[in-house]
């Protein structure tokens, strides 16, 4: 089953920041006041340098955005160096005009956990919900930290995170050793991803070549959370072609 999810399979992992940028930009010049979703992780750094060029060069402004991140570790302040508040700062935040007070990420120190993930939901439903989210996609197939077994309608909530992910975390990119990733993070759920207007998931090299497959051409089924965008009706994966090996029609 294809779903109606559209793919874009690009010569290479520039590339793909590239296309990811460029329908950002597209995004933002069409609703200088747009709400984006973004991700964390080794595959969109790449996208935020470029939105950052854009900024810089082309006069792409973030003035008037509003942001909300997928997830962040339980645990961890936003001043922890692996902390996903500390990288947006660094890999996007300070280098274009978006106002802090305008960037949402989740609190991994909140008092209470639950009314943290409520308050998130609220203030995405406050904006009007987002325009665009853009994801990575985990080995397992996850999206966010909805590891495999999350449900299609799961909401923000507090999350176990599986040995896969734990040791995919730190192979020496992030943190050094196993035993220093937070075991549980605050993670947007399926259903919270599901409501944005449109979805644009990234994934680059062979290690995400059987994940892209089962979520595009597999079954829609928690067991791959990504193939739970198959029935979204705006929902774009921009893969290299390493990351395509595995599909059986990639166009
Ligand atoms: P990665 O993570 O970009 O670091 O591979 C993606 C994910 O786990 O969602």
């Amino acid at each position: 089953m294809a779903g109606n999810i559209k793919l874009i399979v690009c010569d290479e992992a520039a590339d793909v920041a590239k296309e990811a940028a460029a329908l950002f930009a597209d995004v933002i010049k069409a609703k200088p006041d747009a709400v984006i979703g973004l991700a964390t992780g080794s595959t969109p750094e790449a996208t935020y340098a470029e939105l950052a060029r854009m900024h810089k060069e082309e006069d792409l402004s973030f003035a008037k955005v509003t942001s909300f991140n997928l997830d962040e570790y339980w645990g961890l302040d936003g001043d922890h160096d692996q902390s996903y508040r500390y990288f947006m700062n660094g890999q996007l935040f300070s280098h274009v005009d978006i106002r802090t007070w305008n960037t949402h990420v989740l609190n991994g120190k909140a008092v209470n956990p639950q009314l943290e993930c409520q308050a998130f939901e609220q203030k995405i439903l406050s904006v009007g919900g987002l325009d665009i989210w853009l994801l990575g996609i985990g080995g397992n197939g996850h999206i966010a930290f909805n590891e495999p077994g999350s449900s299609v309608d799961s909401r923000t909530r507090l999350v176990d995170l599986t040995p896969e992910t734990i040791a995919a975390n730190s192979d020496g990119r992030f943190f050094k050793e196993a035993s220093e990733v937070p075991r549980c993070a605050l993670s947007a759920g399926i259903g919270t991803i599901r409501e944005a207007r449109k979805i644009v998931l990234l994934a680059t090299g062979s290690g995400k070549a059987p994940a892209i497959a089962a979520a595009v051409e597999g079954a829609f089924t928690p067991d791959c959370p990504s193939s739970l965008l198959q029935d979204h009706p705006d929902c774009t994966f921009i893969v290299d072609r390493e990351a395509a090996a595995d599909l059986k029609n990639a166009g």
